[in-house]
């Protein structure tokens, strides 16, 4: 079985893509150090796979410790989740977020060139092309001035990437531009475990369903959009997950020196306030939320052209909307039984 290094993988997305490793034959190997996930992940990992996912609880910083693990592992490739992602945090502590975010991608890449690892999936964002002038977004839309040191990094990390490609060092490199994720897990063993207040809508949410929050407050309702309230792409948890075997599989039929970007998302964009209210029907909760004023700094609407992916690498987005928001209620509700 091929191993691969997933960094980062007791976090959301990328404990969700070790289960989908492992159903497409890899052998999935973590190494977090628990900054911003809990070691229950890895019960629920267990649970949903029936076996134990090797875990390295280390710093992607600690290049001795990394490199112990590529010693102690053939490991056929990387993908690199690793990183902050609190965009209002990184306007707070920008200097947490540039060397985590990029000092990690140094020390994987250096990694890999020292032990001969050539594949990498690297976690990128759609926040890279800030709010875009024509819509959806394609991989060749122009990236805006990053809005935040947080989407900065993933511009600067993508910069590298490709530099570093250009120097023909012998690897294969796919940056993924995520959307918005959410959902969770369909058996409920593994979600979305933001700690302290959510930053995202979603977990928002069900948080406030769940009598965790007083109510939530939606960000303006006057934009131009079908609703006023703000536009994203939603993408299932699961379905970005399965983007990263695909992206796997696709490398290691390249040559070296090989470099691409893909967007992930479902190709749909959804105001804020059709997230609320289709929350509301897949729950049978009415959520307590308020309209405020416009946040400085969102993004009015952005979503996927996603042709690029479904052509190249033959992947599409299976799970709806509804889909996404019953697996995270399910999740929430599941949390609610622990505490
Ligand atoms: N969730 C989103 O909305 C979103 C959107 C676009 C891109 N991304 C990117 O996807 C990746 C994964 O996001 P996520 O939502 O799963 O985040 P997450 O915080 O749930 O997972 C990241 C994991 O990395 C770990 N980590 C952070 N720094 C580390 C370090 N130096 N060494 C070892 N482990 C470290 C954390 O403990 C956490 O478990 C990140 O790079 C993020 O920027 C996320």
């Amino acid at each position: 079985m091929k191993k691969i290094l997933i960094t980062g993988g007791a976090g959301y997305i990328g404990s969700h893509t070790a289960v989908e490793l492992v159903n497409a034959g890899f052998e999935p190997i973590i190494i977090d150090n628990f900054s911003n996930s809990e070691k229950s992940t890895l019960s629920g990992l267990e649970q949903i796979l029936a076996k134990k996912i090797k875990c390295y609880e280390e710093d992607c910083n600690d290049k001795s410790a990394v490199e112990q693990i590529f010693k102690e592992n053939q490991l056929e490739g990387v993908i690199h989740f690793a990183a902050y992602k609190a965009v209002g945090e990184s306007t707070q502590v920008p200097l947490n977020y540039y060397k985590n975010n990029i000092d990690s991608l140094l020390v994987i890449l250096e990694c890999m060139a020292k032990y001969g690892v050539k594949d990498l999936v690297f976690s990128s964002s759609c926040t890279v092309y800030g709010q875009p002038d024509v819509l959806p977004v394609t991989e060749s839309t122009p990236r805006k001035e990053a809005e935040s040191p947080y989407g900065n990094t993933k511009k600067i990390c993508e910069d590298i990437l490709h530099d570093y490609v250009k120097s023909k060092a012998g690897v294969r490199i796919i940056s993924l531009r995520y959307f918005n994720p959410v959902g969770a897990h369909p058996s409920s063993a593994l979600g979305e475990l933001p700690l302290g207040t959510p930053n995202n809508l979603v977990p928002f949410i069900t948080q406030t369903a769940a009598g965790i929050r007083e109510k939530l407050t939606v960000f303006g309702d006057d934009y131009d959009t079908a609703d006023g309230s703000c536009v994203r792409d939603y993408i299932h948890v699961m379905d970005l997950a399965d983007a990263h075997v695909k992206s796997l599989e696709y490398l290691s039929r390249q040559k070296d020196d090989f470099y691409d970007i893909f967007n992930v998302g479902t190709g749909n964009g959804n105001t804020v306030l059709e997230v609320v209210h289709t929350f509301e029907k897949v729950s049978g909760k009415s959520l307590n939320y308020i309209i405020g004023p416009r946040r400085p700094g969102d993004v009015v609407k952005v979503w996927a052209d996603t042709s690029k992916i479904n052509t190249v690498l033959g992947w599409k987005a299976q799970y709806s909307l509804e889909d996404s928001l019953r697996d995270s209620w399910n999740w929430q509700l599941k949390l609610g039984e622990k505490v």
